[in-house]
């Protein structure tokens, strides 16, 4: 079976991070190189992220580009509450000793999607403002992506708002650029994420699995604090691992071919993903937006892929 190309346009961020070690794992995927956006810390830390976990499973040969230090409109908004200080905070990960490449990540996108030789899928999962760049500053790039899976919105939650989800809403002039590009795109929101909850007996399970299952048990120590204190979920959703996971195993994720919009107005609406799910409009349907998972099959899968890293 040939591997799915694909690049994953994130910000580290704790399930940026379990995210990019399922990609690593999994065979289905052939990971071209990893690009970095302000979100969930600046876009230093973000990146520094990328490559410490890249260096800790040995994997600098992966390629990281750093991209957009804030969002095309907005001001910056970092989420410390749920990823620290570092982005990473929890596991004692040492500082990277590699550096990003010389290009800027839009550079990079646009150099890799024209040198690939198969079609690409970009995996965003962090705010989308390198990915409207990319489609503003180099459309011929863009042309090559065959998939855009990306994890944002949510049909009816919202987790940094009532209204909306963090990546939408920390730059929704970019996400609007995405959903009106005409590229075929695919939508993993909330509704989704948080029908497949990590668990603490999951934690315990990978722990016994060796060294990067343990460093993902010691990432969801920290992370699953917020989700706990805020939702009192008795898990927490690795949102970012089920895009990748979609990619690599379809199937996993329903979807329904829905009309997506995104809210660019004030503070009380910022960042909605009005989806048109009962089509009482006429607007163009524009992605194929998640409506369920198999949460059983998606959390064996990603247990079993970090675990192989120590098989
Ligand atoms: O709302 C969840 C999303 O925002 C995830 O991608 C998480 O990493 C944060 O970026
Ligand atoms: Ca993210």
């Amino acid at each position: 079976m040939t591997p799915t190309q694909i690049i994953l346009d994130c910000d580290p961020g704790h399930d940026d991070a379990i995210a990019l070690l399922l990609a690593l794992a999994s065979p289905e995927l052939d990971l071209l190189g990893v690009t970095t956006v302000s979100g969930n810390q600046t876009l230093e830390k973000t990146t520094a992220n990328a490559l410490r976990v890249l260096e800790f499973v040995g994997r600098e040969d992966v390629p990281v580009a750093a991209g957009a230090d804030r969002p095309l409109v907005r001001e910056r908004f970092v989420a410390s509450y749920v990823h620290g200080e570092t982005g990473l905070d929890g596991p004692a990960l040492p500082p990277p000793t590699g550096s990003p490449v010389e290009a800027h990540a839009v550079s990079f996108l646009a150099e890799t999607l024209l040198a690939a030789p198969r079609p690409v899928t970009l995996i965003p999962t962090g705010p989308l403002t390198n990915v409207s760049l990319l489609l503003s500053l180099h459309p011929d790039a863009a042309a090559r992506i065959d998939h855009i899976v990306l994890m944002g919105g949510a049909i009816a939650e919202g987790n940094v708002t009532p209204a909306a989800e963090f990546n939408i809403w920390a730059d929704p002039e970019a996400a609007q650029r995405v959903f009106s590009s005409g590229l075929d795109v695919t939508m993993i929101g909330l509704d989704v994420t948080h029908q497949a909850l990590l668990t603490p007996a999951h934690a315990e399970r990978l722990r016994r699995a060796g060294r990067v299952g343990t460093l993902v048990g010691e990432l969801f120590d920290f992370y699953h604090r917020f989700h706990h204190e805020t939702y009192g979920f008795p898990g927490s959703p690795v949102h970012d691992a089920v895009a990748v996971a979609h990619v690599a195993r379809p199937g996993l994720v329903e979807t329904s071919d829905r009309a997506v919009v995104v809210d660019r107005g004030g503070e009380l609406s910022r960042g909605r993903t009005y989806v048109d799910l009962w089509r009482r409009t006429d607007w163009p349907v524009n992605a194929h937006v998640g409506t369920g998972i198999d949460a059983d099959a998606f959390l064996e899968l990603l247990l079993e892929r970090i675990s192989s890293f120590d098989a």
